[in-house]
């Protein structure tokens, strides 16, 4: 039994979250259920990142109080997250109070430490990513600088700030992103490595002046200030387990933390991230898993570019969220962007979730409670079904345990497949003694479903709930193990979307 500690990056709560966003949440939920699956002490943590001048415009064109915006977006978060049935253990907000003492701390040490000092500071500045530019990095549009990823104006910011001297960790960060493997894919550390050579490491700003961005935490040695909101952000994956206020729990998760980012916030989590918990002597995170974004009509999927898909337009249309959980999943990748389509998400909830998974659980529901009152007795799994149910178990646990979600997936829903076409090829409901064919395919069930649950809980549990079977750590999983099923017809799980 291990320790897994997973989090998402803290959401900021300017607007609902979309389809974006579920899909690095969803992705992170079906890591923790996982992981509980097989018997690790795991902890989740999300949240909102509530401070900043991107929060406090939001709050001021709205014409309330920052707080009482932020407070309302937290219940409409976790009320998504629980359309979406996300099973964190705690709902981190950067207003919580154990959180900003921790920041007021961390900011303190460094100070201390000799590692913050007051300069002036000039630079472009895009609001909706809370950060600076270089010129390397934004694009020039009719003659104006404009960000790369929400393709708007940036602002000119010159001001009296606080650095944190990042160019000092310039030889640490080589070495962890050269010879430790942290990132994943690797492609991210290559990629963050290049622009470090390129451009070298140089000291950032950590914080703001109060009479611009009054909404932060105050810096504790010079109340003129507030704390920048990423390094106030970044904090949360630490004082969330505990960090400054209970170094048991946190000692026991952190040596086993996953953050799961998207690549827009890839220099914050490396060149940032690693050298603040360096100098704050807190050791590196294990992983930092990585995806690509989902895109509509070639950008990126935000409110910014104003295409974004409402997670309560997905759920009705995929009849709840193991729909859209299993979609998003099946199209999860961390290196390509995925485009959002309807064909696409409509092709795969239907033949994979309706005609494969739903149809064999009903269809050999109905056939043992018909044909055998619902009781199936056995002891061994025909090979034709034992093998393809062992080959993929191993492949998915593999898959599993590499991040590859989508693989896992599609190793588990080969088992239905060989299963549906065994039932064609045997045709039980015609054999006068079925119960060897139905037995095996139960086991193939019980197989599939344990497999899926992380990703489709809902159905999963219901479908183990009718064909009379508790669903188990998947590493421990025997064929024949049951020796009697007790099965009742199964309802619909997943009703057909018509085209
Ligand atoms: N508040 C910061 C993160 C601080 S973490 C210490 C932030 N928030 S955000 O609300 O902008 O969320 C960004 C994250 O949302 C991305 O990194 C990604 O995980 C997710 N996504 C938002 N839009 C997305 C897509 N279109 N596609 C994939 N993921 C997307 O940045």
């Amino acid at each position: 039994m291990g320790v897994f500690y997973v989090t998402t990056p803290i959401y900021y709560p300017n607007a609902a979250p979309h389809i974006g966003h579920a899909y690095t949440t969803i992705y992170a939920d079906v890591l923790a259920r996982y992981h509980r699956l097989v018997g690790d002490d795991t902890f989740f943590l999300t949240g909102n990142d509530e401070h900043g001048l991107k929060l406090q415009r939001a709050a001021e064109r709205r014409g309330v109080h920052p707080k009482q915006l932020v407070d309302e977006m937290a219940v409409l978060y976790k009320n998504y997250w629980r359309m979406l049935d996300i099973s964190y253990d705690h709902f981190i907000r950067t207003t919580d109070d154990y959180h900003e003492r921790v920041v007021s701390d961390a900011i303190r040490r460094l100070y201390d430490k000799g590692l913050v000092y007051k300069d002036s500071y000039s630079g472009w500045y895009c609001v909706d990513c809370e950060k600076f530019y270089s010129s390397g990095e934004y694009e020039v549009i009719d003659g104006k600088p404009h960000c790369p990823i929400h393709k708007k104006p940036l602002e000119w910011l010159e001001e009296t700030t606080y650095y944190f001297k990042l160019s000092e960790f310039e030889d640490y960060l080589i070495d962890v992103l050269k010879n430790r493997d942290i990132v994943y894919p690797r492609q991210y550390a290559v990629e963050v490595l290049r622009k470090i050579e390129k451009e070298g490491l140089v000291d950032v700003s950590i914080a703001r002046p109060k009479e611009r961005v009054w909404w932060g935490i105050p810096v504790p040695f010079d109340p003129e200030y507030t704390v920048y909101v990423w390094f106030d952000a970044l904090l949360n994956y630490v004082s969330g387990i505990g960090y400054g206020w209970d170094m048991e729990k946190f000692n026991k998760y952190w040596p086993a933390v996953h953050h799961v980012i998207g690549k827009d916030i890839l220099w914050f989590h490396t060149a940032i991230w690693f050298s603040v918990l360096h100098a704050l002597e807190i050791p590196e995170p294990r992983k930092l898993i990585v995806h690509a974004f989902l895109i509509n009509r070639g950008l990126k999927i935000g409110k910014s570019s104003g295409n974004v898909i409402a997670i309560e337009d997905l759920l009705e249309h995929y009849n709840g969220s193991d729909g859209v959980r299993y979609i998003l999943m099946r199209v999860f990748n961390h290196g390509k962007d995925v485009d959002v389509s309807n064909q696409v998400f409509d092709s795969i909830y239907n033949a994979e979730l309706a005609d494969n998974y739903g149809n064999l659980v009903r269809r050999v529901s109905v056939m043992a409670e018909k044909r055998l009152g619902g009781k199936v007795s056995g002891e061994t799994v025909d090979p034709e079904l034992a093998e393809p149910m062992e080959k993929a178990l191993r492949e998915y646990l593999e898959a599993m345990d590499s991040y590859d979600v989508s693989r896992a997936a599609a190793a588990a829903m080969e088992i239905a497949r060989r299963a549906n076409a065994y039932i064609n090829e045997k045709r039980p409901w015609e054999s006068s003694s079925p119960e060897k064919e139905l037995y095996s395919l139960l086991e193939a069930l019980r197989y599939t479903t344990t497999m899926l649950y992380p990703i489709i809980p809902r159905a999963a549990e219901t479908a183990a709930q009718h064909l009379g079977f508790q669903i188990k750590n998947p590493r421990s999983l025997v064929p024949g193990e049951i020796d009697a099923y007790s099965v009742k017809r199964a309802p619909i799980l997943f009703k057909k979307i018509q085209g």
